[in-house]
């Protein structure tokens, strides 16, 4: 993407800080204690399998005996663990030890996932943020990571120094605990649609034996270049407006026909070509065939027929 994120300006903070507990030492907790001890924050940790906290001993950290323990030694707790369920199993016994801390979880999951774990932080009187991480492990701590949260802004202000080690992309959306997960799945929507959009091309060039390395260079420009495409539509969605001065929705399935008959006939999946077809001849039925691509936002806001 041409565009970068409206992200605020790295921060230089000083070595040091805040003790920080790190709870879930799968690949992504490791880097984020990693983190944290790196930036020379006192860094405890808990992990249900213990022997995962090895490497992060062997830098610093202190491996606590029991999730309570870990709890108790820092104001600000970290979470990241496989899903919502790990997360309530870890914390609910805990409830009055974390009396005067902030939990930040940064396991994935959904926004009605992450409103819920809010409601029951809210009910113990815990200050609760949720994170979602856009990054992969080795990221973490580096310009490349991009963290978002959401939920209780005063236990963002009060940590955000620490949060900022993660990463200096860091971002608070709104007090809505849901936001930052609702951010994590559309840009999951996306990923899987780039993905995907990219695995049909390689299955098409394949059937010439082009080398798919010969393609990615004209791709990517294409893919660069969407960044302007979608910065346009993001504000026709906004305004509910989709004027289709650049190309309409008939034009574009007049195309999809193409690649449809050309997968069929090449013999290799016309799933996705299908799939987008049907989306786009309902918009026409519904009278959009002359609108922008964007109206089909419209299809994407109904459930599945
Ligand atoms: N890895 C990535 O690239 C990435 C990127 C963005 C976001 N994330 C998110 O970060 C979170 C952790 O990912 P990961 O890559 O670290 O996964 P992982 O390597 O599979 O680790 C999962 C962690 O969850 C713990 N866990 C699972 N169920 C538990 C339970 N019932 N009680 C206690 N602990 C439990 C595991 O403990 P044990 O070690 O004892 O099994 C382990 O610490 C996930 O929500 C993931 O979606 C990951």
């Amino acid at each position: 993407m041409t565009n970068e994120p409206m992200l605020p300006a790295p921060a230089d903070p000083a070595p040091g800080g805040d003790p920080v507990t790190v709870i879930g030492l799968g690949l992504m907790g490791q880097a984020l204690a990693g983190a944290f001890l790196a930036a020379g924050h006192p860094t405890t940790v808990w992990n249900r399998t213990a022997a995962k906290a090895g490497s992060l001993v062997e830098r610093g950290a202190q491996l606590a005996a029991s999730a309570r323990a870990a709890v108790q030694a820092s104001p600000l707790v970290i979470v990241c663990v496989t899903d919502a369920t790990a997360t309530r199993e870890i914390l609910e016994p805990l409830a009055d030890a974390l009396e005067g801390r902030v939990v930040v979880n940064l396991t994935s999951g959904t926004s009605t996932d992450a409103r819920a774990v809010a409601a029951w932080a809210a009910e113990q009187g815990t200050p609760y943020l949720h994170g979602a991480i856009m990054a992969a492990p080795p990221a973490i701590g580096t310009t490349d990571a991009v963290l978002v949260y959401s939920g209780a802004q005063p236990a963002f202000d009060v940590h955000e120094s620490a949060l900022r080690r993660l990463s200096p992309n860091t971002i608070h959306l709104g007090a809505d605990p849901g936001l930052a997960s609702l951010y994590e799945m559309a840009m999951l929507a996306v990923m899987w649609g780039v993905l995907d959009g990219f695995l049909h091309a390689a299955a098409l060039l394949g059937t010439a034996q082009v080398a798919v390395t010969s393609f990615t260079p004209f791709m990517n420009r294409t893919i660069a270049g969407m960044a302007d495409w979608t910065d346009a539509y993001a504000e026709q969605i906004d305004t509910g407006s989709y004027p289709g001065d650049d190309s309409t929705i008939d034009t574009h399935l007049a195309a999809m026909a193409h690649l449809l008959d050309e997968s069929a006939s090449l013999g290799i999946s016309t799933e996705l070509p299908a799939f987008v077809q049907r989306l786009a001849e309902r918009a026409v039925a519904e009278g959009r065939g002359g609108d922008s691509y964007a109206a089909m936002i419209d299809q994407f806001r109904k459930p599945a027929r």
